[in-house]
């Protein structure tokens, strides 16, 4: 236990709040969390939830009501058909991903992390005595995960490909051309599964649509895990919903797991979750044109600094600009920058401006930047960032 690492995001946040609680104002792009409000439909239908009695223990795997609501956003927006009993309920996406590696880990098993990655997954796998296998996703591919990278890293002793897609942290996408690649390679190895978390699908911009690997390869569908949950789509994070559909035989298994563990998900949550999943799509709409019109305007003002390189994302709320000629510099307040956390430490101490380290998601020199957060904080935050870099020697 004492190996376990606090996440880099939640160290950082949690750094903000000292300076804060040093009655200081800190600008926050480091937690990848909606500042939108819940839609206000999900809190009504939360609301007669409780008033109509659904306040008992709910089953372990999820509320009939639920399931179906799920199996009807699989088959609409995924065109993936699932039972009930291939479908559950858990305590936000974290927990699927923690049912699923406990039920299938053995110490030293391998589980392929495309990288950058959600800094969630190592530890995770770590905890079961699993073991992170990293392949690299290069910048100049749009940080897409490459089928001849895939198949390198591929043993025997690989038990489970985590496809991430759109990404935390680069926001990349993928395309259907790349999956089709990518289910040829898994179908010369039986043996390796796939978790495709799925969670910021919504949230895709210039035209593209998100697809799923369990669609692309029909295949391949008795073997991959589709993740996804209402956090970042409907501004839902603290109402900790995430589901999945898969395999009857281990959601079976990830089901004895929960069951002995948090039992099933808050009833009043489940009932909002129905809420959100059959609400009106336009809700989602709102936010997503909100978020494109955002990262436009934070590419747009981090590309007005020399020092630093930034892709255009394509999906889910983050920026990942390149710092790499900040590196070896001296900021103004006297700090070397030795590498990206350092940058990070010296932003925040300095401008009061909270980001995450790239090499926390395993890729540095970069930062990540979330723009689920205001228009206002983000321009000055921008120009924090402007002045902090400028003062660099
Ligand atoms: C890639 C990814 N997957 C899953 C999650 C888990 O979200 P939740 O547990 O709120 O459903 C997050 C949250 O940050 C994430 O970024």
């Amino acid at each position: 236990m004492a190996r376990l690492e606090v996440p880099a995001t939640i160290a950082m946040a949690q750094r903000a709040r000292a300076l804060r609680g040093r009655g200081e104002e800190v600008l926050s792009l480091a937690l990848g969390e909606p500042d939108f409000p819940t839609p206000a439909g999900v809190i009504e239908a939360a609301h007669r939830a409780a008033l109509d009695g659904q306040t008992k223990y709910p089953p372990v795997e999820g509320t009939p009501a639920l399931k179906a609501a799920i199996i009807r956003k699989f088959a609409r927006e995924n065109g993936l058909t699932y039972e009930p009993s291939e479908i559950m309920v858990s305590n936000g996406g974290k927990q699927v991903i923690f049912n699923a590696f406990m039920a299938t880990l053995n110490p030293g098993d391998e589980v392929i992390v495309p990288s950058p990655y959600w800094v969630s997954y190592p530890l995770i796998i770590s905890l079961f005595g699993g073991v992170p296998v990293f392949v690299d996703c290069p910048e100049d591919t749009g940080f897409r995960l490459g089928a001849a990278a895939l198949e390198a890293a591929i043993t025997p002793r690989t038990k489970w490909l985590v496809l991430n897609f759109p990404n935390n942290p680069t926001g990349a996408t993928t395309t259907r051309a790349d999956l089709e690649a990518i289910a040829e390679v898994l179908r010369r190895h039986p043996q390796v599964h796939v978790l495709s978390d799925e969670i910021y699908e919504h949230l895709v911009y210039d035209g593209k649509t998100h697809v799923s690997i369990a669609q692309v390869a029909p295949d391949l569908k008795p073997r991959v895990l589709t993740l996804n949950g209402v956090s970042k789509a409907y501004a839902m994070t603290g109402w900790r919903v995430g589901y999945v559909g898969g395999p009857a035989w281990l959601i079976r298994a990830m089901g004895s797991i929960q069951g002995s563990s948090t039992s099933g998900i808050c009833s009043i949550s489940q009932a909002a979750s129905v809420a959100a999943l059959d609400g009106p799509p336009g809700v989602v709409e709102v936010m997503r044109e909100t978020y494109d019109r955002r990262r436009r305007m934070v590419v747009a003002a981090l590309r007005q600094i020399p020092q630093l390189t930034c892709a255009m994302p394509q999906g889910a709320f983050y920026v990942y600009p390149g710092i790499a000629a900040c590196i070896g510099r001296t900021s103004a307040g006297g700090r070397r920058l030795n590498t990206d956390e350092d940058f990070a430490i010296a932003l925040l101490e300095e401008q009061h401006v909270a980001v995450v380290h790239g090499s926390a998601f395993g890729k540095g020199p970069y930062i990540r930047l979330s723009y689920a957060t205001s228009d206002d904080i983000l321009r000055d935050a921008c120009g924090r960032i402007a002045r902090f870099v400028a003062g660099l020697t």
